[in-house]
Formats: structure tokens, sequence, C-alpha cells
């Protein structure tokens, strides 16, 4: 057995679902998810019930997650038609604003240029007023805007990006015309950085067949020209992240006598990203440093994070197994990769020099990790 050691790593696009969606999973649950596939730091999706759209919805998501966190979380705000940008008071204590243009879960998407127009315009201004991004390398400031902005919504994004000189994350690309736009605003010197998530590089439509509603997500899964055009544009892809988005098999219409109408997009992934990059190492897809840049020190460059001290996962890289829905962290218990060869299986995870999970147990304490950005912290 070769056992190599990594840095923690960052997984930032997850939907930890608390408050409001609990029995999908929490902050205990989704963070236990974190440490079994080597993360040690999440970034937390906004659209909760009630989303995370004012000050006092973000610092009370602060203190149900300080009470549970087993690894370290950063929280987005987000915009919403009603509540626009109530979440400036408080947006130096999110790690960034997300913001929904596109199809999703739940309610946020923006439905106006007038709206979206304002909402780069003042993220801007609040920066100006804080010193700036913490994305072009200084501590205070603010994130990024992220925006999951498909298709046509894309150079919309681009454009106000630019407009209002707003650093711009585009989240899980997907497709062959969203990458190229972004490689050539990329060499065109936009301040755009953009992600891919697992099932995007390892899953295509031609998939579906087999995965019916486990294979529901928004964006949907890609043609296999979609996905090459991922793969050969690896260049301009700054981070994997999973997109951990759980709902319920029963939700999804699998295995329940009366299928819902409306079933919920999204798949988990935090337990399976790691094994999944790992293997296409092996096969000579990605390098190791490839995966390291793109889970470790872009993402802490991106949204400004700071290291985390005596932090590493110990991986098996010869472990050789099935990716299976049983023993799983995530409170809704499945992949879609359930059946899939991998290779390398994290053994033991250090957070702060303590051992924090160790052959699929979780040691840490609920409430061990620490939020980010002071949004927990009294009196805020
Ligand atoms: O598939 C998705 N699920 N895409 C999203 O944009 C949201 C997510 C969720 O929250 O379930
Ligand atoms: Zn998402």
């Amino acid at each position: 057995m070769a056992t190599i050691r990594l840095p923690g790593l960052v997984d930032a696009h997850v939907h930890l679902r608390e408050p409001g969606y609990e029995y999908k999973e929490d902050f205990l649950s989704g963070t236990a998810a974190a440490l079994a596939g080597g993360v040690t730091t999440v970034l937390d999706m906004p659209n909760t019930n009630p989303p995370t759209a004012t000050p006092d919805r973000l610092i009370e998501k602060a203190r149900l997650a300080a009470a549970k966190v087993v690894c370290d979380v950063g929280l987005f705000v987000g915009a919403t038609n009603t509540e626009e940008d109530a979440y400036l008071p408080v947006a130096h204590q999110a790690c960034a604003l997300k913001i929904y243009v596109s199809d999703t879960f739940g309610s946020l998407r923006i439905d106006t240029l007038s709206l979206l127009h304002r909402l780069f315009r003042t993220w801007a201004e609040q920066a100006a007023a804080r010193g700036g991004y913490r994305s072009q390398g200084r501590a205070d400031g603010l994130g990024p805007i992220t925006v999951h902005a498909e298709e046509l919504m894309l150079p919309v994004c681009l454009a106000l990006s630019r407009i209002y000189e707003v650093p711009l994350h585009i989240a899980h690309v997907s497709r062959r015309s969203e990458i190229e736009l972004i490689r050539d605003a990329k060499m065109r010197g936009f301040t755009v950085t953009c992600e891919v998530t697992p099932h995007h590089l390892f899953l295509s439509a031609e998939d579906l067949a087999q995965l019916g509603a486990r294979g529901d997500m928004r964006p949907r899964l890609a043609s296999p020209d979609d996905v090459a055009a991922l793969w050969e544009n690896l260049a301009v892809v700054d981070l994997f992240a999973t997109d951990h988005a759980p709902h319920t098999l029963a939700e999804k219409g699998i295995d329940v006598v009366t299928p819902p109408q409306n079933t919920p997009p999204g798949v988990p992934g935090l337990e399976t990203m790691l094994p999944l990059l790992l293997t296409a190492v092996h096969g000579g897809r990605l390098e190791l440093e490839d995966v390291v840049a793109r889970c470790v020190t872009n993402p802490r460059h991106i949204y400004g994070l700071a290291d985390q001290l005596d932090t590493w996962v110990e991986v098996d890289v010869d472990a050789v197994y099935e990716l299976a829905n049983g023993g799983l962290h995530t409170r809704v218990g499945w992949t879609p990769f359930a059946g899939r060869a991998v290779r390398g299986r994290v053994e033991r995870v250090y957070l702060r020099g303590a051992c924090v999970y160790e052959q699929g147990q979780v040691m840490a304490q609920p409430g061990s990790g620490q939020v980010l950005f002071g949004a927990a912290a009294p009196g805020t």
C-alpha cells in the first residue's frame, strides 16, 4: 500500500441545506461527508429555506454552523428578487455573493436586468468601501461574485463584471460554448475564473438512460462533445468543485410507489470527488499537481481563504474498489457514481494537527470546525 499526503481540499461549491432542509443534509452530516472526501474547507450556498439573503439570516446560519461543523465552512450570501441586495451590511462576513440567473433548485433566480445590474454595482461599491476584493490577494475586503449563468446568461455576467470591475467566478461550467467563451475572455484580460464539477467531467447525457433522476442536475449532463471540451480546456478550469446538492431518493421519485411530478435537480458529490480525480491521475488524464492546484491552491486564492496549518489528507493510492451507496456520510445515502471502479481511498484526515477522520469514522467533535470570515463572532 502506497500512502501519499495531500493538503486538505477546498470544495468551493456545496449545499449543506441548513436551515430548512435538514432531512437532506445538515452542517454535521455535510461536513462529515466533506472529511470522508478529504475536504477540510467547504463553501456553503445560500439557497436554503429561508435563503441567506439578509444580515440576520447570515448570522443565524453562522451560529447554526458554528455548533455543528467538523471542517471549516465559509458561507455565501445570495440575492433574491424580493430582498435584492439586503445582505450588503454583512458582505464582508460572507465568502462571496452567489447570483443565480439560470434555472435552479429554490427561488433565487434573478428575473430582471435592472436588478442584476444593481447587484453588480452595489457589490462593487461595497468592495470599494471595504478595501477591495480578497480574491486579489488582500486579507480584508469582499469575495468575488459567483454566478450560476448558463448559455446566453454567461456573456451578460461577463459584461457586468467588466463594467463594474468585479472579479467573477462562473460555477459549474458544462458546455463547449461556455468554456470556450471563458477561455477567450481570460485571454482578453477579463477577471474571470471558473469551476467544473466531477459529474460534468465523468458523466454525460449518454448516462441518463441508466441513471434516470439520479442523473438530473442543473446544469444538466451535457453531450460527449461538451465533456470533451472541458477536458481539452483544462488549463482554463480554475477549480474542481462538487456542487454537492443532496436530495432524497424518494424526492427523486426512485423506489417510490407514486413518483412526484417535479423532482428536484442535484446530486451529492463530496465523498466521490477525490477518488474520481485520483483515478483520472492514475489513468494519465490528469497530473496530481492539476488536482492540488484546482482543489487547494486556486480556491484559496479566488476566495481569499487563509491556509489551514498542520492539515493534510492521507490517501492510499493503491486501493482499488467500487464507489457505493452504502457507507456514505451524506444523509441522503446515494451517489450517481455507484458501481464505478476507482483507485485511491482517503484513510485519514488531520485538521490543525488533530486526526478528524480515520477509516470511515469521523473523530472530530461537532463544532470543532471554524466558520470563516467572522460570520459567527459574538455580537456581530
Ligand atoms: O442541480 C442543482 N442542484 N443545481 C443547482 O443549481 C442547485 C442545486 C440544489 O440546490 O439542489
Ligand atoms: Zn449549486
